[in-house]
């Protein structure tokens, strides 16, 4: 770390979507500084490095190797993150690691063990947990002021399964469809709201297309510990659009034209896997970005929680809240940049600066890829699955 200010030097380690989606919220930080990037892509990197004065690399190991990067933000594709975050944190360096955390609770016992051996602190993140709609209504349900939580219910409709891929996004197995990559936001929003701990799960999955032979769509029921339930509702054929129930304003926080369902499924409509990969890969780090600040929180999708004293649900720019005394708007905190992911900056900092471990730490990143592993469990095998590897919400 720099001693001025409390600044991390951050080195980006895969330079696509993600990252696309992460680099307002890093450059608007006042306590980030872009040091470095490693992405095999020349162009993407070169260009990175040109336009934030950063050193650039063609892998992740080089990067690490750079004593003047504090921390990373691993966005690789999910099969690579247990070997990048182990790395990483042999070479010292804290992290931020996209969803999915791993492939397997494996792959999350190895990131464990090297984070908690090497003394780094572990962020999983961005996950619409961080949302601060969705902290907003944590802290409402944590005042005690609506008393006891019964029930969050969570659903979100929309294109997923025909964003452009790469093949191996639509394979189960390598971490492809809605499991891997829907389903973790909505057990990080559920698991944050409901206290962490998950008693057992119930689902069912489908794949609705074979043309795009992995899951699409799930109906899953949380059991908590507390007694609370959770009910988590997912489809991604772009049919209906659950963004028409949140005032046209998309996933980012961003404003949509009414009636565009059904365009990500014509765009793709003829196209060869080959040229859906290269749809994707255009995707990549190609200029700095023009930073706006946020219009509309991020969300995914509708949640409503109830307690013993009034319903709570996500709105446009925060929550409502529907209680004995009437109807009530509380607005959440604005953001920095759009797309507004700074909660996941702030969290690693301040967990740095604090020497505490973050909420989003890698075991409760390990808890959250239980329970989405256990929502294709339960579907193959129609059974309630108990789990066992879940923790509390530290804060
Ligand atoms: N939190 C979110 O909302 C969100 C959104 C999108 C993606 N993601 C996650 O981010 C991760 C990446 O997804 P994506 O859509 O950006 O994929 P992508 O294919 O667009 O980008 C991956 C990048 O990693 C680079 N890369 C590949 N091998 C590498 C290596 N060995 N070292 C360094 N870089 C390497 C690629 O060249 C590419 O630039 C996935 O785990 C995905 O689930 C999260």
């Amino acid at each position: 770390m720099t001693d001025s200010a409390l600044k991390l030097r951050f080195g980006l380690v895969g330079l696509g979507g993600a990252a696309l989606q992460m680099l307002p919220s890093l450059i608007a930080h006042p306590g980030v500084t872009l040091a470095a990037c490693a992405d095999p892509n020349p162009q993407a990197r070169e260009r990175f490095a040109e336009d934030f004065g950063a050193r650039a690399y063609d892998r992740a190991e080089a990067m690490y190797e750079d004593r003047d990067v504090d921390a990373v933000y691993i966005a690789t594709p999910h099969g690579m993150h247990r070997s990048h975050v182990v790395a990483a944190a042999e070479s010292g360096k804290h992290i931020i690691v996209e969803k999915p955390m791993a492939l397997s609770l494996e792959d999350c016992d190895a990131m464990i063990e090297a984070t908690e051996r090497n003394g780094v602190r572990l962020v999983v993140g961005h996950t619409h947990s961080f949302d601060p709609p969705i902290r907003l209504m944590r802290a409402l349900i944590r005042s005690g002021e609506f008393g006891q939580l019964a029930m969050i219910n969570n659903f979100s409709y929309g294109n997923f399964l025909f964003r452009p891929r790469r093949p191996e996004e639509l394979n189960t197995q390598a971490g492809g469809g809605i499991i891997y990559n829907q389903v973790p936001h909505q057990v990080d929003v559920a698991r944050l709201l409901g206290g962490g701990m998950i008693r057992s799960v119930r689902s069912m999955a489908w794949q609705l297309d074979p043309e795009r032979p992995t899951e699409g769509s799930h109906m899953t029921f949380l059991q908590f510990e507390s007694g609370a339930t959770a009910s988590l509702v997912y489809s991604g054929y772009d049919y209906f659009d659950s963004d028409e129930l949140h005032g046209w304003v998309g996933e980012l926080g961003e404003e949509r034209q009414p009636g565009t369902q059904g365009s990500a499924r014509a765009a793709l409509a003829g196209k060869s896997a080959e040229e859906e990969s290269s749809m994707k890969r255009s995707r990549s780090y190609s200029a700095k970005p023009n930073l706006v600040p946020p219009k509309h929180p991020p969300h995914c999708g509708i949640t409503i929680a109830t307690c013993s004293g009034g319903d709570i649900r996500t709105s446009v720019d925060g929550v409502t809240v529907y209680g004995p005394e009437g109807i009530e708007e509380h607005v959440a905190p604005a953001g920095r940049a759009f797309p507004d992911k700074q909660a996941v900056i702030d969290e690693l900092l301040e967990s740095v600066i604090g020497n505490h471990e973050p909420v989003h730490n890698a075991r409760w990143g390990k808890a959250t890829m239980e329970a989405s592993l256990a929502v294709l469990e339960s579907a193959r095998t129609q059974q309630e699955i108990i789990l066992r590897h879940q923790v509390p919400v530290n804060d």
